[in-house]
């Protein structure tokens, strides 16, 4: 028997059909790791993640601002406060979004996978990624010569597993198709679902599924919209009032602050949270591997931990949430 067989409701899951455990909460490096960020907040606030069991760290060569600076900040960490502990976490990074000028540092063409993988171990030091993505399909390179620039990067030793990012369901089977015949299987599909945002349960989580991928959901909070924190307006240090915050004011509508409000009372009523409702919610789909969080100090990561002690829901509770959204 495996060792995490041997611990009840363990907050791992196995990703897809391969024989790698993920922490059913991961964390992510998108904001809060740059260097226009607090390096000892960040250092702590990753600290704290695996002191509690995130063993999962998802970053991508354009993470920062800026660009780059959350996978140097990363390697820091691993070199500081991570010493030792390789082994025992497992990195994730990505290539796909725009990085660098000209017509190579953009897309998953073969050039551009391949050059900003090698880029993206140079900055955080790492020998190889355990899992390397297409950051996303972007309508020009063949999904063919993506699929197999991947399964380069694993024959080569820098990755261990591939991943599949904002693929649309048609171009994410034909890749996964092709991953299989490279024996270089696609580990996990990566894409946003949170209450407000539920695209994928049209076709993405079926399709990651049938082709024995695991599923990260990312923006599980919507940003920090599934939280108390906007309820009454946009407080100052929030992802929103922040010029290099990706949550722009706009998106904080009154629609959605009211929707929030409505959940806000029906997660109070189940004794938690709107956060760890909304955490809660995701992980009762069998489907969903893992929920990837973003935090900005370690007291919202401990917070959202509280998730996993309430992943029960009832049937009343179900459409209650159902009308509020
Ligand atoms: N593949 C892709 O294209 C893609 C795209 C986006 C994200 N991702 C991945 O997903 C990860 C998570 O994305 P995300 O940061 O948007 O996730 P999120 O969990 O939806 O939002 C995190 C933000 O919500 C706020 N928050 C969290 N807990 C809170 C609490 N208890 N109370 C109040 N506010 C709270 C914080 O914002 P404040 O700063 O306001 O405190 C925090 O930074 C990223 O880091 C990245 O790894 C991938």
């Amino acid at each position: 028997m495996l060792f995490m067989e041997t611990i009840p409701n363990t907050p791992y899951a196995l990703c897809g059909k391969s024989g790698l455990y993920l922490p059913k909460i991961s964390l992510g490096l998108w904001h809060n790791f740059g260097h226009v960020d607090d390096f000892a907040v960040a250092e702590k606030t990753l600290l704290t993640a695996f002191e509690h069991g995130i063993t999962h760290f998802d970053l991508a060569n354009n993470y920062g601002p800026p660009p780059g600076s959350a996978e140097e900040n990363f390697g820091k960490m691993l070199r500081g406060a991570l010493a030792g502990k390789r082994d025992e976490i497992i990195v994730s990074s990505k290539a796909g979004h725009r990085m660098w000028d000209g017509p190579y540092g953009d897309g998953t063409s073969r050039k551009n996978l391949i050059a900003s993988c090698d880029q993206s171990l140079r900055r955080t030091g790492l020998e190889y990624f355990d899992i390397f993505y297409a950051h996303r399909y972007d309508g020009i390179t063949p999904v063919e010569e993506t699929a197999n620039a991947l399964s380069a990067l694993v024959h080569a030793g820098k990755a261990l597993y591939v991943g599949l990012s904002k693929f649309p369901p048609e171009q994410a089977r034909i890749a996964c198709e092709i991953l299989r015949e490279n024996k270089t299987p696609c580990l996990i599909f990566q894409d946003r679902y949170s209450l407000f945002e539920r695209g994928v349960e049209a076709e993405k989580l079926a399709t990651a599924e049938a082709n024995g991928a695991g599923f990260i959901a990312f923006s599980p909070l919507a940003q920090g919209l599934l939280t108390d924190k906007y309820l009454n307006g946009i407080p100052e240090n929030s992802r929103a009032a922040k010029a290099s915050g990706f949550l722009q004011r706009e998106q904080i509508t009154e629609a959605k602050v009211e929707a929030a409000r409505r959940l806000n009372t029906l997660a109070r009523s189940r004794g938690e949270s709107l956060a760890c409702m909304a955490i809660a919610w995701l992980l009762k789909n069998p489907r969903v591997t893992s929920v990837l969080l973003g935090a900005s100090s370690p007291e919202q990561l401990t917070e959202n931990l509280k998730a996993l002690r309430s992943l029960d829901f009832s049937d009343e509770e179900r459409a209650a949430i159902g009308f509020a959204i």
